[in-house]
């Protein structure tokens, strides 16, 4: 195992075989190991800064089905919602003024945000806030559309593989979903210019340790700017409401071999992290995450954002309380900046 640590932090990158067993055999003793290279890696390149990011859940409504997510179409309790161009840009406006330089608008497949919409909508955050950078995670698009996205000014673009294993991604989603169109979108953002974020979640059913080893080495190729993994949290409405959630101890795990596969990359605390334990965050920054996504969203809409149980809204979750959360960072030893927060090149 520590020749396989030391392999991984010297040359960043494993096989297979070595991930699995790199997974297999932890224990915390390893663990701490591993989160101690990952904090060193990461303070080389960042210091002890964590940039923040405004997330905005511009709409719940979604076309896919997917097995896991509380916001998937088959779930008819599931109140819908939709902002309007006005609404993102307040919420625009108030996280500029509480110092966020990124923001992020999340949300469902909704055909309502075609490309001219989000375009103008894109367009002008980046002509009001020329210091900002824009960041979309509106799921799988065609290249053209893409295209259109980040010619209108969008910086980056989120979109988790959730799986790189082809037979686990089909236990995930509906028929209709498929693991390719998923690759091929991930490869287009990338040609197109984007910083593009792939990642999972941790402890999805059926998930094996070598299903994690293919997501590692997808990670090792795939070189993202950002990676995007948190734990599995069944929701009541969906397929999986029974299955067992995702933990916290594997999740950090997993954050520092990220961390020492890619020194650079922009790694979030997740939500669903916090979520799970209350110092969730705060263990996920220090395992080598770098990167904290408070919601910026209006109140209703956080509430019916529900990707599963119990999603985590106030507290230092919330945008508003930055005051909070900077403090709690500063409790770990870390700073929170006001910045664009981008991918370094080393
Ligand atoms: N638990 C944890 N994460 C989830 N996501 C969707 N549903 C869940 C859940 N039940 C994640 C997916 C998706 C991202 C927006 O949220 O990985 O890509």
């Amino acid at each position: 195992m520590i020749e396989l640590i030391d392999k991984l932090e010297k040359e960043h990158s494993l096989t297979l075989e070595e991930y699995k067993t790199l997974i297999s055999e932890r224990t915390p003793e390893y663990a701490e190991i591993l989160s101690e290279k990952a904090t060193e890696a990461r303070r080389k390149i960042y210091g002890n800064s964590v940039y923040i990011r405004g997330l905005i859940e511009i709409s719940n409504i979604c076309k896919n089905d997917c097995y896991y997510c509380g916001i998937r179409k088959g779930n008819k309790k599931c109140e819908r919602y939709r902002l309007t161009a006005e609404q993102i840009l307040s919420c625009c406006e108030e996280g500029y003024e509480l110092g966020y330089r990124t923001f992020v608008l999340q949300g469902g497949e909704d055909a309502y945000f075609g490309d001219e919409v989000i375009c103008g909508i894109v367009s002008e955050i980046k002509n009001r806030y020329t210091d900002c950078a824009v960041t979309l995670s509106l799921g799988e698009r065609s290249f053209e559309s893409y295209k259109r996205l980040y010619d209108a000014g969008a910086d980056r673009y989120l979109l988790r593989h959730e799986t790189a294993d082809k037979e686990h991604y089909e236990k995930l989603h509906p028929a209709e979903l498929s693991f390719d169109n998923r690759m091929e979108c991930l490869e287009n953002l990338k040609k197109i210019g984007f910083q593009v974020g792939c990642g999972f979640m941790v402890g999805s059913p059926f998930q094996t340790d070598e299903t994690i080893a293919k997501d590692l080495k997808f990670i090792e190729q795939f070189k993202p700017h950002m990676c995007g993994i948190g734990p599995f949290v069944p929701h009541r409405e969906t397929v999986f409401k029974d299955m067992p959630q995702g933990t916290v101890e594997l999740t950090c795990y997993l954050l520092s071999i990220i961390r020492l596969i890619s020194p650079s990359v922009l790694l979030p605390a997740t939500t669903a992290l916090g979520t799970i334990d209350p110092e969730g965050r705060e263990k996920g920054i220090l395992s080598g995450a770098n990167v904290v996504m408070p919601n910026l969203s209006p109140s209703e809409a956080k509430k019916k954002y529900e990707l599963y149980n119990n999603k985590l809204t106030g507290g230092a979750e919330s945008a508003l309380n930055k005051k909070m959360l900077e403090e709690r960072m500063k409790t770990i030893g870390y700073e929170i900046v006001t910045d664009r927060g981008d991918f370094k090149t080393v």
